[in-house]
């Protein structure tokens, strides 16, 4: 069975067993897709989708994310802001403040840790996550739900010095060029965007879509249909510098980037959705333009 097939069983599954709710989610481009996608993002327990995993550690971020990251958290002190953009249930930033991964990236002796923020559309917070939230100290832990990205107003969430998106948003959003505008505007300048995307096509790689006679999970096109990597079309962003890292090794195959915001004057090149298929994650096509 194609990727398409599998989504499309467990999407209406999940439809069956979870009445649609009143959502934010504009729901008028690709309808029934975006109820699919809601439904998956409030499914619980059993009825989560396999592919849907929410609780990635830190160490697994440290792993698939560029090099830097882990390197960049370790160094940020008390007046910095880390933001983790679809977070799932927080596993990460809960690692941060257990200090599970200090082994590998040891932190300035004595220094406090960072202020960290995690949002999730869903909330998926554990006891676990309540309990270090209250033991870390006022606004040093926090977990915001209910909203994507792009429902923020530009000034609830305040600056970062390091955005980290693994398999959130960013894999997730039917509108790429809008998140990573917003992402972007959240940046301070010299701060960096750290994420990941499964199965597309890797800058200078060879590979094909991972399922056959499936596209590539992201892809974007010109407008007379020339194919633009993902790394190309982030190096095209006005005020970054960009770093992309195919990993062939991974199942399904994935590329890290690293998003550095020189300066203040973004302008990201738009993108027009064309395509939206349900799952963990989604299947979406783009074409450059407005
Ligand atoms: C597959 S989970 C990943 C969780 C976590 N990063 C991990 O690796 O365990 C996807 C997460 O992305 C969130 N998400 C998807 N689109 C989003 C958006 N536009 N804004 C904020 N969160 C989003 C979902 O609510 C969920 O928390």
């Amino acid at each position: 069975m194609t990727r398409n097939g599998v989504c499309t069983i467990v999407a209406l599954i999940l439809q069956a067993l979870c009445p649609p709710q009143a959502w934010s989610a504009d729901p008028a481009a690709f309808g029934e897709e975006i109820l699919r996608q809601e439904a998956i993002y409030r499914s619980r327990g059993e009825q989560m989708p396999d592919g849907y995993t929410i609780d990635r550690s830190l160490l697994v971020y440290t792993y698939t994310l560029p090099d830097d990251f882990g390197r960049a958290l370790a160094r940020l002190g008390a007046q910095d802001r880390w933001l983790d953009i679809g977070a799932g249930r927080g596993q990460a930033i809960l690692d941060y403040f257990r200090g599970s991964t200090e082994a590998m990236n040891p932190p300035v002796p004595g220094r406090p840790k960072a202020q960290a923020v995690a949002i999730s559309i869903e909330d998926r917070r554990t006891p676990e996550w309540n309990e270090t939230a209250a033991g870390a100290g006022a606004g040093k832990m926090r977990y915001l739900s209910s909203k994507r990205l792009r429902e923020y107003a530009p000034d609830a969430l305040g600056k970062f010095q390091i955005i980290t998106d693994v398999i959130g948003g960013f894999s997730y959003t039917p509108d790429l060029s809008l998140f990573v505008e917003r992402v972007l505007s959240l940046l301070e300048r010299g701060g960096s965007f750290f994420t990941v995307l499964q199965d597309v096509h890797g800058d200078g790689a060879e590979n094909k879509p991972y399922y056959d006679g499936s596209p590539y999970l992201t892809e974007i096109a010109t407008a007379s249909g020339s194919e633009v990597r993902v790394c190309s079309w982030l190096k095209s962003i006005a005020c970054v510098e960009v770093t992309c890292e195919f990993k062939a090794g991974w199942t399904p195959p994935i590329e890290v980037f690293g998003v550095r915001k020189v300066c203040d004057e973004i302008s990201v090149p738009p993108l027009v959705t064309i395509h939206y298929a349900a799952g963990t994650p989604p299947e979406r096509g783009f074409r450059l333009g407005n």
